[in-house]
């Protein structure tokens, strides 16, 4: 379209006033960048300050390498604490003997997770715990755990497995060697009521752990709980590594067959050395009040009925019944066997350890017999009321063969059940301060630390 060539003088001083207008703003322009100049060189001064503050020199310690990632993603919002939680991790995770390990032990206030930490705090291993406290069972009984290894120098950090800055700056802080993750959705008839708390803690919380550890400088070696659940349907005895494992009755077991199956992947991808155990109703002293030698023990003492299981066919259910000393020399046999991971800066750099076994107590007991040991035990008889099992994810049987253990690292389960329970039954009535009824022998029970 042709402008008109205008020469008038309105347009003239329209010109002039836009000039003057543009001189004016790039004098404002010119002021404000200054300004703008001055804050960003005190905010980056700020910074500086506060990550010198935060962090000691990061030469202190060969091993406190850390990716851009999660320096910046935990330190600016001052995830986990402030200096003295920091301090409480560093002293918990250093070891005290020579050549000592460094482990990370998640669901450090559950059953399995506080008797590992304590043993391996007891060697002399550094030993950190995290547990979300999360009350599907009782959460006293975890403070209480807490309390225990508070008196044996293990701290326990309180938060959830997929709070990755969380991890990443735990990682951080201390340079894990290995990781015993514990932490679990346990329980097969819980998924019924919430399947949802499986696949948070079981699958997505798993794989946030595998990602922070993948990118870990140097990257850990990983032992985790899996579940003799993973067999199912199986009917082969006893179970063994190499059986299939594709047959879960409970969305529980298929959370933990889905692990072994992410394990796998994290091995292959990023050189992560992987050790999966598969626990077999592992049983004793500040065991879990969801299992069933637990609350038979309660409502045997309350005068409550106990309801036992007897399977389709009529045959009685039987265990493969594991005492937690047992599990323990397991877990710790399978941590000193780890190999390291191969991985570093989030990359494979060769091939890895990648590892399944079973840590069961290679005999069966019926529901039937845990009863009548616990009515021995108790003194007292329970009122029984036999029912068909319901379909809610229990297998009628299992039997754990562990001659791969056996050959690896020396596992041999040594504890009986009638032993097993004793010393359970010894803690319960301590724990709970329940009076002897009729007793003869009235010994002092001093050993509850
Ligand atoms: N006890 C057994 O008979 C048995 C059998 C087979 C497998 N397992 C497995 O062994 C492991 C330990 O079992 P346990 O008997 O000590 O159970 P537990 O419930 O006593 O311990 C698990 C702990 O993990 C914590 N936790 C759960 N979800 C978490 C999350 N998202 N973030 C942080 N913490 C979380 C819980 O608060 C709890 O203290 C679990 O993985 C379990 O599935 C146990
Ligand atoms: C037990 O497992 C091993 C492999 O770990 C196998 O060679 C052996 O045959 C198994 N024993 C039984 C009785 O199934």
């Amino acid at each position: 379209m042709p402008t008109p060539p205008d020469t008038s003088k309105t347009l003239k001083l329209e010109r002039y006033n836009s000039y003057l207008r543009k001189i004016h703003s790039t004098k404002l322009i010119n002021a404000s960048s200054k300004l703008l100049f001055r804050a960003t060189l005190l905010a980056a001064l700020l910074l500086i300050l506060f990550f010198t503050i935060t962090y000691p020199p990061l030469s202190d310690n060969p091993h406190h390498r850390l990716h851009r990632h999660s320096l910046l993603s935990t330190s600016l919002f001052s995830v986990g604490g402030g200096a003295a939680w920091e301090k409480q991790v560093r002293r918990s995770s250093t070891p005290r003997r020579p050549n000592g390990l460094s482990v990370l032990v998640t669901g450090a206030a559950g059953f399995v997770g506080s008797h590992c930490s304590l043993a391996l705090k007891k060697r002399g291993d550094g030993v950190v715990g995290l547990d979300n406290f999360n009350d599907y069972y009782d959460p006293s009984l975890k403070r209480a755990r807490q309390n225990l290894l508070k008196k044996h120098q293990v701290f326990i950090v309180e938060g959830d497995l997929n709070d990755a800055p969380l991890l990443s700056k735990l990682f951080y802080v201390a340079p894990f060697t290995h990781v015993l993750h514990l932490a679990a959705q346990a329980g097969v008839r819980y998924a019924m009521q919430n399947p949802q708390s499986y696949i948070r803690s079981n699958i997505a919380g798993f794989v946030n752990l595998l990602e922070i550890a993948k990118a870990a400088n140097p990257q850990p070696a990983i032992v985790w709980a899996s579940s003799s659940s993973v067999y199912g349907l199986n009917t082969e005895n006893p179970f063994s590594e190499i059986d299939r494992t594709d047959k879960p009755a409970s969305l529980y077991a298929a959370t933990k067959k889905a692990g072994e199956e992410i394990a796998h992947t994290y091995n292959h991808i990023y050189g992560l050395s992987l050790t999966g155990l598969r626990f077999f109703t592992v049983y004793g002293p500040w065991g879990r009040p969801d299992m069933a030698y637990f609350f038979f023990t309660k409502d045997i003492l309350q005068g409550k009925s106990i309801e036992i299981y007897k399977t389709h066919d009529q045959k009685e259910v039987a265990r493969d019944f594991t005492y937690i000393d047992d599990v323990v020399k397991g877990c710790l046999g399978a941590v000193d066997t780890a190999e390291k991971s191969t991985g570093s800066g989030g990359k494979k750099k060769g091939p890895a350890q990648l590892r399944v076994y079973n840590l069961g107590n290679t005999s069966p007991v019926p529901v039937g017999r845990l009863v009548w040991i616990l009515e021995g035990l108790l003194e007292t008889k329970a009122k029984k009321h036999v029912i068909t099992m319901p379909r809610n994810g229990d297998v009628p049987f299992t039997h754990a063969n562990v001659t791969l253990a056996h050959k690896d690292f020396g596992y041999k389960p040594t504890t009986d059940l009638a032993t097993g329970l004793r010393k359970f039954v010894k803690w319960y009535v301590g724990y709970y301060g329940i009076q002897p009824r009729t007793k003869k022998e009235t010994q002092p029970t001093d050993e509850s630390g």
